[in-house]
């Protein structure tokens, strides 16, 4: 090639490596293309085979070419530490070996005299050389690591390699190792970074796992304050089928977490009670000063207890503030109006109604319109009037239950069984 191709050729094959993100497709091509532009006996690559820590070749083209599966480079072969050695004194270039160079040098008797260490090491290469029927090495490092070798057999036409060709390939070298050590990293990183995220899926697994053993374990616990409180079962289930129905009749976001959080909250709003002594919680008559405050205090031992799990601080929030009044006279903080979170509005309506209605071992349900009376009565101070119209709304329209004016509220129809 004259010297305009090479730079064209130079050009061309720095594009491709660009292109080219697998190595061993990029060493395999400039193989192919130095076979089919120069000319050669053979044209072969060595790479690092770092797990075996030796040199294997990965491509041979030409007519002369080596059995690629067959020949393997220990670390300690001649040629690679020729390379790989560092600090050297004598006047031989890093950059590459000709096999004429080395034969011109065990032929030059003053230099062997001045450096005669080298001769059995130049030996060692030469017959290397021969081995692998390679007129010219060039190694391909990167920050001092020797990468691989192209090694080139003779030319076909006999002629001499030019500096120009040498220098040539030495550039094809050097572009090549580049590609393959971004490629390494590219694939390194790509690795690690799948590594993390399955690290990351596991310990999201095992915490989602933990937190729904953790959530069994409170609605086991809340399931307890109902049989305590006297509630007969499905009493949960209930409040939470009245508590969604109201969030979607007005309109409210029920998808995803928003529902979970709901429903979450409906179920454990008064999980704090199992810290409250029975002859407080059951007491028939008005609560003392002092007995009030342990009840009250059954909203922060709910959000204590919920504090672990990492997915519910909402739900802890609306599990202390479910005893807040709308217009500021509720406790634990006096908040009023859309201070208090729209779900704990909720709760604090459907559960007065569910209590109201329920029946207990102890007394029969009061009547549905009388609870619905109740609502309305304290709707603006106790409740959010919104939320109670809501409620009503979604009760009369989905529910419309049959009730009886002894027992207090009774489900006959199939909608309403599992209310
Ligand atoms: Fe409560």
């Amino acid at each position: 090639m004259t010297s305009f191709q090479y730079h064209e050729a130079l050009k061309n094959a720095a594009k491709s490596m660009v292109r080219v993100k697998n190595p061993k497709r990029l060493l395999k091509m400039i193989t192919r293309f130095i076979d089919r532009e120069v000319g050669l006996a053979h044209t072969s690559i060595l790479i690092f085979d770092q797990p075996n820590h030796r040199y294997i070749f990965i491509d041979s083209k030409g007519n002369r070419r080596l059995p690629v599966g067959l020949v393997r480079l220990d670390a300690d072969n001649p040629l690679i530490s020729w390379f790989n050695e560092k600090g050297r004194t004598f006047p031989i270039s890093r950059d590459f070996v000709t096999y004429q160079q080395v034969v011109r040098l065990l032929d030059n008797d003053s230099f062997l005299e001045q450096h005669p260490s080298i001769e059995k090491k130049l030996r060692s290469i030469k017959d290397q050389l021969e081995v692998l029927r390679a007129a010219v090495c060039v190694p391909g490092f990167y920050k001092g690591e020797l990468l691989g070798i192209l090694l080139l057999g003779d030319k076909l036409d006999k002629s001499d390699f030019s500096l120009e060709e040498l220098t040539f390939f030495q550039t094809l070298a050097h572009d090549a190792s580049m590609t393959i050590k971004s490629a390494e990293f590219h694939d390194d990183l790509s690795k690690r970074n799948r590594e993390l995220e399955e690290k990351i899926g596991e310990i999201n697994r095992l915490r989602k796992k933990e937190q729904q053993t953790y959530y069994q374990i409170i609605l086991s616990l809340a399931r307890e304050v109902h049989v305590r409180d006297a509630y007969t079962s499905g009493h949960m289930e209930e409040v939470e089928k009245l508590g969604l129905m109201t969030a979607e009749e007005m309109g409210l976001d029920m998808t995803g977490h928003k529902k979970d959080i709901l429903v979450a909250a409906l179920h454990l709003h008064d999980v704090g009670k199992i810290g409250i002594p029975d002859n407080i919680l059951k007491k028939e008559g008005k609560l003392t000063e002092e007995e009030w405050l342990i009840m009250r205090d059954h909203v922060f031992k709910g959000a204590r207890i919920l504090e672990p799990m990492d997915d519910f601080k909402e739900v802890a929030k609306i599990v202390m503030l479910h005893h807040e009044n709308f217009d500021g006279s509720g406790y634990p903080y006096g908040l009023k109006g859309e201070e208090i979170p729209i779900e704990a509005r909720i709760i604090c309506v459907v559960d007065t109604f569910h209590a109201m209605v329920s029946t207990r071992c102890y007394r029969k349900g009061r009547p549905f319109d009388f609870a619905i009376k109740e609502l309305e009565k304290c709707a603006g101070n106790q409740f959010d009037p919104q939320v109670v119209k809501a409620f009503i709304s979604a009760i009369n329209k989905r529910l419309r239950p049959q009730y009886d004016e002894e027992t207090g509220l009774e489900i006959t129809t199939s909608e309403q069984q599992a209310f």
